[in-house]
């Protein structure tokens, strides 16, 4: 018994060793996290054009520091310049490593690449654009030298007038590129090659076939499936009245469904929370540290008229142009909030929690709701960041009448950005303005700006509704934003970007019937397109609506043929959707409409409809209320007739070469380790491994 739990020990350090050497890569994204802009004539100085990170006094700014290291030879002049200029690269995020804090200069490709470079090269058998940097400047003085090592932390800016050649700082070659190269070879980490990234265009992968499902729980109001975040197999479940539940997720192929005990909730909160047809609990998230501190966030809605802890601002309010009174008979008697739980001292260690305390620990978050629709309420943590992000809707005025959503100074029609770690003083709270019981990330986009909602992260929403993180780029943070009168529409959210509502609905521009609040011209925007949506004239029109349903990045071996593949829904229509992205890493998505059956062997009957075109049951799936995946990276469907499990296409006879067999009554393959647990974060193994020697204690 104890012994068996080596092997794994062991493979979490594996996985460890994965997770340090395996960087992520992301698309089109900047240094400072924006999305690249659109250049609407090439940059003067910078060989760039098209989509780009520099606008021209970026560029200029670039030459003027281009020109004062006074670079007498032009072989390295333009080897300087060149690595100077990546900073306009779509790709820069990657490029300079924005994550731990930009490096002064991009990575160098230091390995031979095929890629031919303007530069020329001295050695035959060592052609890396490293290499070929060295070889041009090594002794070429440049004034306040990019690559003087003391530079190397210090992003950048240029210090005392100092000529530097450099073999005076680096010993070598070998030295110098092992301090600013970089590989390229496996097409996930980004280097400079000294041209333009360009992405392989002939990796594209092939699409789906079709989605196979099993029906493994007959729950049929659940919103929202979170894994838990221990890493274990189980996953929590909340429905819209209020109750959160946790249960274990059978291994695929063991026939077996969700063992969840309605009847004994971990947590019922559904005194606080208000319920109606488009209220209620609409979110609930666990800290990244769960397992150490037991603390969890739900968000739902209340009604203060009904609940005392009710109280909040109002989102219409004179800071905003709206005036409360003029909106309803009872404006503001709806409120979104989130609020704190924990499950801390219930059992040994709060992984082992089943039950948490109802009471609330602490209100997050409270903004009066001046309509009855549209609010949003996901709550999510960014892997790699630690923050809550919360969406909000526009409040659900027909055509966002106030114009919250393009209004830096309303929260609706955002997704927002707070630190639940850092809580400051009731006082600071009332001084800073703030809508709750957090801070505020200081390189929040608007953060420093005055007359802006430092919370902001992305505006111009008008109902996101399904935001996630894909498990193996943190950087693709995609969210679902449900339209109003003709498109759906799936966006890359990204620091401080602009959706585009209400001036656009989706990429057709948007003229709303009536105005109230004023209306942000067209042409003082920038918005950011979807990357995928779909026409509400291509689903049935029987149905009479539509409301997309955001799902994720497919991530698991369970369905090879899917993998990569981002999914997503309608509510209402049936319909379902992979958006395939070609090449990886583009930003530029394809949309194939996906055909889906229910498995033969499903452990719950899917409840047939008959189907004529061919002989796969179809599950009957009613509405698609939300997307979720678990810590196997499996996706699930909560719909209004129970919980589905994507599985192995063959259980479906839907045909995927690359599906690997499973021998009757043998362990079910275990996902292969390189892709299904890239996602893990160093904190989570580290926690799972303090929880396996907990274990590991009581069972001694
Ligand atoms: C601008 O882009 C086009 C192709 O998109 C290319 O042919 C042209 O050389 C580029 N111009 C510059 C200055 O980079
Ligand atoms: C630039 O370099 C030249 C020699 O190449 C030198 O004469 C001149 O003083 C340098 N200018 C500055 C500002 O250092
Ligand atoms: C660099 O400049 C700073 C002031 O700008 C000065 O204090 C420092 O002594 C200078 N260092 C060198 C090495 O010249
Ligand atoms: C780059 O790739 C080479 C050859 O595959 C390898 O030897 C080297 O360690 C790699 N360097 C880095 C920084 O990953
Ligand atoms: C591009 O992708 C194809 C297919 O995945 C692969 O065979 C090829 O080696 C890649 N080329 C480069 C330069 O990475
Ligand atoms: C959880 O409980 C432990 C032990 O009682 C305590 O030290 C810790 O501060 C608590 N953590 C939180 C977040 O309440
Ligand atoms: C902060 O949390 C406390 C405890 O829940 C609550 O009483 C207080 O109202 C919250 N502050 C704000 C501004 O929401
Ligand atoms: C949406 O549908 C309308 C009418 O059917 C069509 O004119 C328009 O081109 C479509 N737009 C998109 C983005 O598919
Ligand atoms: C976008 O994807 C489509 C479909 O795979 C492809 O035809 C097109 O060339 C791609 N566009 C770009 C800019 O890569
Ligand atoms: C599932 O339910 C349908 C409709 O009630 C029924 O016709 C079918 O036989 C059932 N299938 C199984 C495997 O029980």
């Amino acid at each position: 018994m104890i012994m068996a739990k080596f092997p794994m020990i062991c493979s979490i350090f594996c996985l460890l060793l994965f997770c340090l050497i395996n960087p992520s890569a992301s698309h089109p994204l900047c240094t400072d996290l924006r999305a690249p802009i659109t250049a609407k004539k090439p940059l003067a100085f910078c060989p760039y054009n098209g989509t780009v990170c520099c606008d021209s006094s970026k560029d200029l700014q670039l030459q003027k520091k281009f020109v004062g290291m006074n670079i007498s030879d032009s072989a390295c002049a333009s080897a300087v310049k060149s690595i100077l200029c990546a900073a306009c690269d779509q790709f820069s995020a990657e490029l300079f490593k924005a994550k731990s804090g930009p490096r002064p200069i991009p990575v160098l490709c230091n390995t031979p690449s095929k890629a031919t470079s303007s530069l020329s090269r001295q050695q035959e058998n060592d052609d890396s654009f490293c290499s070929s940097v060295w070889d041009a400047c090594k002794t070429i003085p440049i004034l306040n030298s990019p690559f003087a090592p003391s530079l190397q932390t210090k992003a950048g800016e240029p210090q005392n007038s100092t000529v530097s050649k450099l073999n005076d700082l680096w010993q070598s070659k070998d030295d110098f590129c092992q301090a600013f190269g970089g590989n390229s070879s496996d097409g996930k980490a980004y280097c400079y090659s000294g041209e333009p990234v360009k992405l392989n265009s002939s990796d594209s992968f092939s699409l789906p076939n079709g989605m196979c499902l099993e029906k493994i729980g007959s729950g049929t109001n659940y919103l929202n499936m979170v894994p838990h975040p221990d890493g274990s197999n189980r996953a929590f479940f909340s429905d819209q009245p209020g109750k959160i539940w946790l249960a274990t997720i059978p291994e695929q192929d063991s026939g077996q469904a969700i063992g969840l005990d309605e009847s004994s909730p971990f947590a019922d909160l559904t005194d606080q929370v208000y319920l109606d047809a488009k209220f209620g609990m609409m979110g609930m998230a666990f800290h990244p540290k769960f397992a150490q501190n037991g603390r969890f966030f739900a968000s739902f809605n209340c009604d203060k008229s009904k609940s005392p802890g009710c109280v909040g601002r109002c989102a219409c309010n004179s800071d905003v142009g709206c005036d409360p009174s003029k909106i309803a008979s009872q404006p503001c008697q709806f409120h979104t909030v989130v609020a704190e739980y924990s499950a801390n001292g219930t059992a040994p260690n709060p992984s082992l929690a089943e039950k948490a305390k109802p009471s609330e620990m602490r209100r997050i978050f409270t903004l009066g709701l001046p309509y009855a629709d549209s609010h949003g309420g996901q709550i999510l943590f960014g892997p790699e960041d630690g923050y809550m992000y919360v969406m909000l809707g526009d409040g659900g005025s027909k055509g966002d009448l106030y114009n919250f959503a393009q209004n830096k100074k309303s929260l609706l029609g955002k997704i927002l950005r707070l630190d639940v770690d850092n809580i400051p003083s009731e006082e600071q709270i009332s001084d800073l303005g703030l809508w709750g019981n957090y801070s505020v990330p200081d390189d929040n986009p608007f953060a420093k700006e005055k007359d802006m909602a430092h919370e902001i992260w992305a505006l111009g929403l008008r109902n996101p509704w399904r935001c996630s993180f894909d498990a193996e780029r943190p950087n693709y943070f995609l969210c679902a934003d449900i339209g109003q009168d003709q498109y759906e529409e799936v966006d890359i959210i990204t620091k401080g970007g602009n959706y585009g509502w209400s001036n656009f609905e989706g990429p057709i521009p948007f003229k709303p019937k009536e105005i109230a609040g004023g209306k942000t011209s067209s042409s003082s925007i920038d918005p950011i397109f979807p990357v995928l949506g779909y026409n509400h004239s291509e689903i049935n029109k029987e149905i009479g609506s539509a409301a997309i349903s955001g799902g994720f990045f497919y991530r698991s071996q369970t369905d090879p043929c899917m993998y990569g593949s981002y999914l997503y829904g309608d509510l209402y229509a049936k319909n379902m959707w992979a958006g395939v992205e070609t090449p990886t890493n583009s930003g530029n998505f394809t949309k194939t409409d996906l055909p889906f059956g229910c498995a033969h062997d499903s452990p719950l009957n899917c409840t047939t409809v008959p189907n004529t075109n061919t002989n796969t049951p179809l599950p009957a799936l009613g509405y698609i209320f939300s997307f979720a995946q678990d810590n196997r990276k499996d996706v699930f469907i909560l719909t209004s007739t129970g919980v589905y499990r994507v599985v192995r296409p063959s259980r479906c006879g839907f045909t995927c070469p690359k599906e690997k067999t499973v021998v009757v009554g043998s362990r079910p393959p275990s996902p292969a380790p390189a892709a299904a647990h890239r996602a893990y974060s160093m904190e989570l193994i580290l926690s799972s491994l303090l929880l396996l020697l907990g274990y590991l204690v009581i069972l001694l």
